[in-house]
Order: structure tokens, then C-alpha cells, then sequence
């Protein structure tokens, strides 16, 4: 028994005209049904508004670019409508937003990621230090990294990073990077989002999303050092107070040797999509070489390549049926794929991994992000299903 429901539309008059009003007439209507109905289980159903807005960029959100990072409000909007004193795990942390957001509701948060950039951003916003500790843990840093540059015992940045960098630049970063392991993790994914943005201003931040490491002559001198004292101060977000939760670097398709079985009372994920994203790429290409890590072995270890993303999601919500409790809630944020043949809807390509059928499956149409402009031109309209199952009726 399922249904989609079609909650919001932002997508401007000018595109949709008169079906524009259809669409909103038609979502208000569902989102009434949403609201007011509960599932066959009597759970009441979760509402997913389509939010205009994604994120804050000064808030811990806009650490670092993540790739595919949910929307902090999106998240938010989710985790309230659930009971604080639960456990939630997100298989496929990312950036650690889903798990940011529980915790700071009182959760107890699990996150598994197996990019071990998305486990240190997961890790630093989890972490629950004063401000006062990371300014005088920045201060200390950025002295240590001065005095080495200044008595030259700082190695050259490798040759593939350095040339997106100013050398002035690149010497900075080096300097602070042979401090990387005292780091805290707060301070870590600060690191890692001054990387990422001083590469882009060295070339005159005109990398967009879709050109981050395009050449840009001449490059221009940023101050690493100044970048990443701005960052430690711009994006604490005090947390809840609360015990810290817990991130794993592992593979979800061996969730049940991570976390404990039947221990989980709602999972809450974007996975990675059919095979558009590569999660080491982009910035985290540049970082990786810095620190001269194995980008291509890590890359392996995502799933990723559309010939095994069934089975390897399959795997995944077997796994997730180990580590959660009977009743649990299991909660996925998925989306469209265009292939040969027309498009896969996402919600229903997973709602085929498992025998059982989702307790409901809500569909968005939504916009207002840069992406939207090209879909337009493209013809397209950008669709997201929230695909959510309740073991106590089935899984
Ligand atoms: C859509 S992103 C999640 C973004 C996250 N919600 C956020 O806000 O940053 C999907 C994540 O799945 C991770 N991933 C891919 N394959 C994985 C695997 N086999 N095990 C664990 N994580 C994996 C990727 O590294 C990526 O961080």
C-alpha cells in the first residue's frame, strides 16, 4: 500500500504557469492528508515541507563543500517531529548534518561513513569544546606553524595540489598541516574548509561547483592562516550538552560488525546517488594529495557505479534491518535517475530492494538552488522522494 505524496512545489510561475497553482492546490491538499493521517502502523506520518531555503553558510554547516550535503533545515525538520531520547544512525553520514541536527536535539547520534574526509567533518561537528578551548588551540597552531615556516623545516605542498595555490599560499598550508594529527576535531574540519577555500581564492573564487580546480592565472595570495582563524570563529555552533555521539570510518554494507544489532531506532540518510557523485573528488581530490592519501583506494571502498548500486543498496538495508529494533523507522532521502530509457524514480527503485513495501513514500518538486536554473534550461524539474518504511508494519 503505497503512496506519493506531492508536498510542495516552489518551481516559479514562469516555468509551470497555470500548472504551477495545480501543483500547490494539490500539495496543500497532501499535505493536509500528510499531516492529519497516520500510517497503518497508528505512527503518525512525518511531514516533509519543501524548504526554500538550505543552509546557513555561517553556521557549522558551512564548514566545508561537501558534496550532496542535506539541507541543515531539511534535516531539522525531520528530527523534531521525532522523540529526542532515541537512538539515530546515518549509515552514510557525509558531512555529519543529520547527525548535528539529532544531537543537538539530545539524540544519540551514530554516523558511518567510508570517506575519511566526511568522517573527520562528521567528527568535528559532533565534538562539544567551548569556543574560548578552539580559539586558544588556533592561536597556539598558527604559532607553531609561523615559527616552522619562518626556520624553513616546512616540506614543499606536492606538485598536483600546488598548482591550484598561490606559493606563498601552498607554504601555508604545509606549515599548518604538520600539526594535523594534534589537531582537535573541530579544529580538523576547519583545516580542511580553509583548504578548500583558499585553493578558491587563490583563483579568484570564481570556481563554481562544477569548475573547482580549473586553472585561474595569475593566482592570487590568500592568507591561509588568516582563513583558518576566521573559520574556527565563524562556525561554532555550541551543541546540546549532551554525550557525544559516535562516528564510524566503515562501509554500511557491513553495518551489522559496526554497530550493535538491534540497538537502532531510526535510521535517517541521503545515500550516495546511483552513480553521479564522486565523494573524493573536487576539494577533497586537492586535500587528499596534500596529505598524499590514496584518493583512488578510498574511492573504492563508495559505493558509487550504477552496475552494482542495487546490490550494493540491497546490502545496505539488510544490514540496516540487523543494527535497528523491531519498531524502528528507517528514513531515506533519495532522488531521480535519468538513464538510456527515461527516468528511474528513485523512490520506487528502492522501495523495490525489500519485499516489504514502505509504510509511504513522499515526493518533492523542489528548486532554489543554483542547480534549478540549469534544470530549466535542460527541461527538467529536480525531484527528491522521502522513502520511509516502519518495521513494525514490515521491512
Ligand atoms: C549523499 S552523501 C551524504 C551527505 C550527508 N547527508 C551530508 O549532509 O553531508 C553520501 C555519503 O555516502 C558515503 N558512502 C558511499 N559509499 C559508502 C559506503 N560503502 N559506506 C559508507 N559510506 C559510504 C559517501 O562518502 C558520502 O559521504
Amino acid at each position: 500500500m503505497r503512496e506519493i505524496h506531492v508536498v510542495e512545489s516552489l518551481v516559479p510561475n514562469d516555468v509551470l504557469g497555470a500548472s504551477r497553482q495545480k501543483a500547490l492546490d494539490f500539495s496543500r491538499a497532501n499535505e493536509a492528508y500528510v499531516k492529519y493521517r497516520t500510517s497503518a502502523s497508528g505512527r503518525t506520518k512525518l511531514v516533509f515541507e519543501a524548504l526554500k531555503s538550505v543552509n546557513n553558510p555561517k553556521s557549522i554547516h558551512g564548514l566545508y563543500p561537501y558534496r550532496g550535503k542535506i539541507s541543515a533545515l531539511d534535516a531539522r525538520q525531520v528530527l523534531s517531529q521525532l522523540p529526542s531520547s532515541l537512538t539515530l544512525l546515518d549509515p552514510f553520514c557525509g558531512s555529519g548534518t543529520i547527525l548535528h541536527e539529532g544531537q543537538k536535539l539530545g539524540m544519540d547520534v551514530i554516523g558511518v561513513d567510508n570517506n575519511p574526509i566526511a568522517y573527520s567533518l562528521s567528527q568535528a561537528k559532533l565534538e562539544q569544546k567551548s569556543r574560548e578551548d578552539y580559539i586558544a588551540e588556533v592561536t597556539t597552531l598558527l604559532q607553531a606553524a609561523k615559527w616552522s615556516l619562518e626556520k624553513n623545516c616546512v616540506p614543499a605542498m606536492p606538485e598536483g595540489p600546488a598548482r591550484h595555490f598561490h606559493e606563498q599560499s601552498a607554504n601555508e598550508v604545509m606549515s599548518v598541516s604538520l600539526f594535523r594529527e594534534q589537531m582537535s576535531a573541530y579544529v580538523k574540519g576547519c583545516y580542511y574548509g580553509a583548504i578548500a577555500l583558499t585553493a578558491r581564492g587563490c583563483n579568484h573564487y570564481r570556481w563554481t561547483s562544477s569548475s573547482v580546480g580549473k586553472n585561474i592565472e595569475p593566482k592570487q595570495y590568500i592568507s591561509f592562516y588568516e582563513k583558518l582563524e576566521e573559520k574556527v570563529k565563524k562556525h561554532y555552533a555550541a551543541n546540546c550538552g549532551q554525550p557525544t555521539g559516535r562516528v564510524i570510518l566503515g562501509d554500511a554494507r557491513q553495518l551489522s560488525q559496526l554497530v550493535e544489532p538491534g540497538s537502532v531506532d531510526v535510521v535517517f540518510t541521503s545515500p550516495p546517488y546511483f552513480d553521479a557523485l564522486d565523494y573524493t573528488a573536487y576539494y577533497g581530490k586537492i586535500i587528499y594529495e596534500i596529505h598524499e592519501e590514496n584518493r583512488l583506494e578510498i574511492k573504492e571502498g563508495l559505493i558509487q557505479r550504477f552496475a552494482d548500486y542495487s546490490a550494493n543498496m540491497e546490502r545496505v538495508l539488510e544490514e540496516i534491518n540487523r543494527v535497528t529494533r523491531q519498531d524502528a523507522l528507517i528514513i531515506f532521502v533519495v532522488g531521480d535517475k535519468k538513464a538510456k530509457d527515461g527516468t528511474i524514480d528513485g523512490g520506487q527503485f528502492f522501495a523495490s530492494l525489500r519485499e516489504k513495501q514502505p509504510a509511504y513514500i513522499v515526493e518533492r518538486v523542489y528548486s532554489g538552488s543554483q542547480s534549478q536554473i540549469f534544470d530549466t534550461l535542460n527541461r527538467t524539474r529536480r525531484k527528491e522522494q522521502i522513502v520511509v518504511w516502519d518495521k513494525s508494519i514490515g521491512f
